[in-house]
């Protein structure tokens, strides 16, 4: 080829932030601006591999971030050390423009409970590295696991402060319980938020996301965010998706709009098939059919299972219209499901192997049965009806499974409710506690919140189980031990300016052998 000929070729081919010089089958891109904007991550540990993940988008916020529509090879490596001396595997992967040019490699026959930094190249571009950990081997003794439990990201809301403290924690791994982009538009600058003026520290871009491009900008917009790449890049994550990254309160097949389900399973599979891009999930949480398997399970050791539900694919309907109400019949009805029957089989199978000294149950919406009545004349209690306070026969077939065992080792974490919780969890209100809960307040949602809220002294009275609540952003840092179980309510000052100042709210520890939150 000529170097006109080549010059003309290369001139057809150019596109956004790329162009290609091989032939169709598999492109070789050079880069106008490099190709790894929205970072790497990595996820799903077992004892011998993990998902590295990256997205090749030159320019996030273009049609397709960018890249030519095409397939292009990316190279990646995995070393046991952090200045890639001893790469200890190496190989090619393919970004499909079916899958927006996202990578999920699947790593096997590493090492296991030992961290490992993994990077991309792509042409002559190299991503930043990531630090990744498989887990301990399935019997190996454990004596101590750190790890983060966060979600709730508005990004209009808040600076992603929480996340750059997240990437210095050196966690074991960090539990993302959902909400990882919000669906809602550009919402247009000054508004009412918590009755206070709220201007947005950024903004949507657009309209409220239906296609799978509308989700796939949304996704690249918040990915792009330097704080959350931190996070990403400092430990693998176990990610799950709750409401938002679908449509405000969906379950199962409905939205609350009443759009037909035949029509709003459209918009799930898109939102489903941008989450998969953009997360390091395995090839077994591909979406197939529609749906998308995220219940899944991880052992560290000997020293805790940890479970990690799906609440929104399998669920019933949220009872009596949703919203804060009283407890109606429909409430206790026996087949009204929070899990579906195949994930609370499976969960409860796996809560009885009785192989670790520690049960973890992650999720997304509050376990807590609490009276979220704000009005100090009325005696009525009311209770969120999105949350597991709708679904009380699921509830207690849990609580009930975890107390005929004999159970004294389940802690659930939860997000959902953009505060902090601590709670025990009771088969009977004034019983003794069954497991406890820590719910972790939001990255930013809420934007810096209130501190104390004006009816946080009615809640606290309304519920002896209730042991700390606090509205501010931040996360639950959960530091495992043989005999004890340790959550330290992380918050900021504030959020609507970077840099907000980090500390410990209240801290609860679980003793191993006995049931109840106690305050350390
Ligand atoms: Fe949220």
């Amino acid at each position: 080829m000529s170097a006109c000929d080549r010059r003309r070729l290369l001139e057809l081919l150019s596109m956004g932030g790329m162009f290609l010089t091989a032939g169709p089958a598999l492109a070789q891109p050079r880069f106008i601006t490099p190709p790894f904007q929205l970072g790497v991550a990595s996820g799903d540990p077992a004892p011998d591999g993990f998902v590295i993940w990256t997205r090749l988008a030159p320019e996030p916020l273009a049609p397709h971030g960018g890249m030519i529509m095409a397939p292009v090879a990316v190279a990646w490596e995995v070393a046991a050390d952090e200045a890639f001396r001893h790469v200890v595997r190496r190989g090619e992967a393919i970004a499909r423009p079916e899958l927006a040019h996202a990578v999920h490699v699947e790593l096997a026959g590493l090492e296991p409970g030992r961290p490992y930094w993994y990077r991309f190249i792509c042409g002559a571009e190299r991503s930043l590295p990531g630090m990744s950990r498989t887990l301990p081997a399935a019997g190996a003794r454990v004596d101590r696991v750190r790890f983060a439990v966060a979600g709730c990201q508005h990004f209009e809301e808040g600076w992603y402060t929480a996340w750059r403290h997240i990437a210095e924690e050196q966690a074991d791994f960090v539990f993302h319980y959902g909400d990882y982009i919000y669906e809602g538009r550009d919402t247009g600058g000054t508004r009412l938020m918590n009755g206070r003026i709220f201007d947005p520290v950024r903004r949507h871009t657009g309209q409220e996301i239906y296609s799978l491009d509308d989700y796939r900008l949304r996704y690249a917009q918040y990915r792009a965010d330097a704080d959350l790449q931190a996070a990403h890049a400092s430990a693998p994550w176990f990610v799950s998706f709750d409401d938002h990254e679908v449509d405000n309160n969906w379950v199962a097949d409905l939205d609350q709009d009443g759009t037909p389900p035949e029509i709003f399973l459209l918009r799930r599979a898109a939102a489903f098939q941008a989450f998969y891009e953009h997360m390091p999930l395995r090839r077994a949480s591909l979406p197939r059919g529609g749906g998308m398997r995220m219940f899944r399970r991880a052992q560290f050791g000997d020293l805790m299972q940890a479970h990690f539900l799906d609440t929104r694919q399998y669920r019933s309907d949220q009872p009596n219209g949703d919203g804060d109400k009283p407890l109606a019949r429909e409430v206790f009805a026996a087949n009204r499901t929070m899990l579906g029957a195949e994930q609370e089989a499976w969960l409860f199978d796996g809560l009885a192997r009785r192989e670790t000294r520690w049960n973890l149950i992650a999720q997304q919406v509050m376990m807590m049965h609490l009276n979220t009545q704000r009005d100090p004349l009325k005696s009525e209690g009311v209770y969120p009806m999105d949350t597991w306070s709708g679904y009380l026969h699921s509830r207690r077939r849990l609580l009930d499974h975890i107390h005929d065992r004999g159970l004294t080792n389940v802690a659930v974490v939860t997000g959902d409710a953009h505060q902090h919780y601590a709670a025990d969890l009771h088969l009977d209100q004034g019983g003794a506690p069954v497991a406890s809960e820590f719910l972790a307040t939001s990255i930013t949602s809420g934007s810096d919140g209130l501190g104390e809220t004006p009816f946080n002294a009615l809640w606290r009275r309304n519920n002896p189980h209730l042991k700390a609540m606090q509205d501010r952003r931040g996360y639950v840092l959960c530091d495992v031990r043989r005999d004890l179980f340790c959550a330290d309510m992380k918050i900021l000052d504030q959020v609507r300016e970077p840099g907000g100042r980090l500390s410990t709210h209240a801290r609860f520890v679980l003793e191993r052998g006995e049931r109840g939150l106690k305050s350390a």
